[in-house]
This record gives C-alpha cells, structure tokens and sequence, in this order.
C-alpha cells in the first residue's frame, strides 16, 4: 500500500478504526520530520512488530526554549514524505497546529514529568520535557498505537516517556531503538547539518570521549571523576560542555552502583550546534570478559 498523508484527527481516527476493526496492529513514531537514517531505523523496527506504522512529523513548538532553534528547525516534508514511502510506513501523520493545540500552545494542558526531567537536559533546556510530554501524550490519544518506538540517543526523553505509559495508564508497549551513528562515530540527529565542515571534523570526538569515559569507569574512576574528565576533554577539543555525567539509566540518578545499568551521558555545544549523545556501560563483569 502506498502511504497516506493524513493533516487531519478525525481521517485519521477513521482510518485507524478500520484497521484495528480488522484486527490489525498500529505503531507510533512520532517525529519531527527531516528524517535521516536514524528515524527510518524507527520506522522499520516498528514495521517488525506491526501490521500498520504511523509516522508522525511536527515540529512541536512547546518543547523549545525561547531562544532555541524552533524557527530555523530544518523542514524538509517532501524529502521525509518520500523516504517514508520507501520504508513501508502507512501514514504520515502531519498535523497542524490546531489539531494538536485547539486552543493555541500557550493555552494548552500541560503535563509536568516529575524527577526524571529535573536533571541533565532538562536542567538547562527549563520546560523542555513537558513540551515533549505534553505532544507525545496527545499523539498517543488520538492514534492509540499498540506500540511506539523512541530512540536511545534522547534517552532522558525515552524514560520519561515510559514512566508517563505507566503513569498515565496507557496501553501502549514502547520500544527502544538503538543510537545510529555514521561512520566516524556521530550519533545521527537533524541538528547535525547545522555544522560547518571544522565542526563536523570535531563533532565525532564526543563519542570517542564517552568510549574513553567508559574504559575510565571500568578501571575504578568514580562518576564525579568521569564527569570532571569528560569536561576537560570535550573543552579541549573545543567544545562548551552542558554536562558529562554518569547516571543510572532507570531513575537517572548519578550512579553509584556499577552493578546496575548505567550511561555515560553527554551534552554539549560546537558553535551554536548543541549535541548529545550517550552510552552504556555495560556490567563490570561482562566489560572484563570482552577486554
Ligand atoms: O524526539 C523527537 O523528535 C521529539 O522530541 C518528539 C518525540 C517527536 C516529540 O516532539
């Protein structure tokens, strides 16, 4: 089936209807558009687990700081509209402000993610995460996928999410989605192509700073030691750091424990381009088996 571009809620409710009437399975990947290879990744994981995949591109105005990129935010609908045909995704959910605000984003609900959003970006991006709370909730209400997949390179976003299904009682499974990086390196991310060609050249050394990081943490540095060096690094290569810091990945507190799961997690800026990126560190005893 060729993909349906769909602007409107009640089309879409309709179609959906008649789709789970048949008895089949609808995924969510919520989106705001410029799709690259990472969100196609989405795309695809989705269609693994579901008959129907959904695609929803909006550049959701409540998730972005006053002086933040709303405005230059790269939209590229044609281009995205293409690669979701080439990618089995059955509709491309496009809607307007109105219909995911009827009452203007200034009058809107508002959804306040408690704890998991008070640290790392949503300490220095104030109001962020309710943004993406807020707009994330009213695509799960009007599509009420069985599924929704999220990436892991915005994994602060990812928790909070899954606590909000759980919080909120939705009956929606949500999926993990592994970071796509290219080739040097680079977690992939729309905001990339806002680097300049010495900046993209840079760019790759954040990650090389997490997997040097990670090797500091299984020799016995601490978190308070990785977070000072991973600062010392990125600065050194040029970058101003919003914060390294190593975190336990269910609550997001800084990690203590090294048998429980944690990141290394990172954002930080070259020119007015702000990256993030993360990384998992794997058990102690698993890292030693691998080295
Ligand atoms: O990750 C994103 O692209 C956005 O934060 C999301 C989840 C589509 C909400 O606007």
């Amino acid at each position: 089936m060729s993909l349906l571009r769909i602007e409107d809620a009640g089309q879409l409710r309709q179609r959906l209807h008649d789709w789970r009437g048949d008895g089949e399975r609808i995924a969510l990947v919520p989106t705001m558009g410029n799709l690259h290879a990472g969100h196609l990744a989405l795309v695809e994981q989705a269609r693994r687990h579901c008959q129907r995949v959904v695609t929803s591109i909006f550049v959701n105005p409540t998730q972005f700081g006053p002086n933040e990129d709303f405005s230059s935010y790269p939209r590229t609908l044609e281009a995205d509209l293409q690669a979701l045909a080439g990618h089995g995704c059955d509709v491309a959910f496009v809607p307007g402000l109105a219909t995911l605000y009827p009452f203007g984003p200034a009058q809107a609900h508002r959804l306040s993610p408690p704890l998991l959003a008070d640290v790392l970006c949503g300490r220095h991006r104030p109001g962020h995460f309710d943004g993406v709370a807020g707009v994330v909730a009213r695509l799960f209400n009007l599509v009420q996928p069985t599924l929704a997949v999220f990436g892991e390179k915005d994994f602060q976003q990812l928790r909070i999410i899954e606590r909000m299904t759980v919080d909120m009682a939705y009956d929606i499974e949500i999926a993990r989605a592994p970071i796509c990086r290219e080739p040097d390196g680079l977690a992939l991310s729309s905001r990339n192509r806002y680097l300049d060609a010495g900046q993209r050249r840079c760019a790759p050394r954040l990650h090389d700073t997490l997997l040097a990081l990670s090797r500091s943490w299984h020799e016995g540095a601490d978190a308070a030691a990785i977070s000072q060096a991973g600062e010392r690094m990125l600065a050194t290569a040029g970058f101003v750091v919003d914060y390294v810091e190593v975190r336990h990945e269910d609550d997001l507190q800084l990690a203590q424990d090294r048998a429980r799961p944690a990141r290394i997690f990172a954002a930080a800026r070259l020119g007015g381009t702000r990256l993030i990126d993360n990384l998992a560190l794997v058990a102690s005893q698993e890292w030693r088996a691998g080295h």
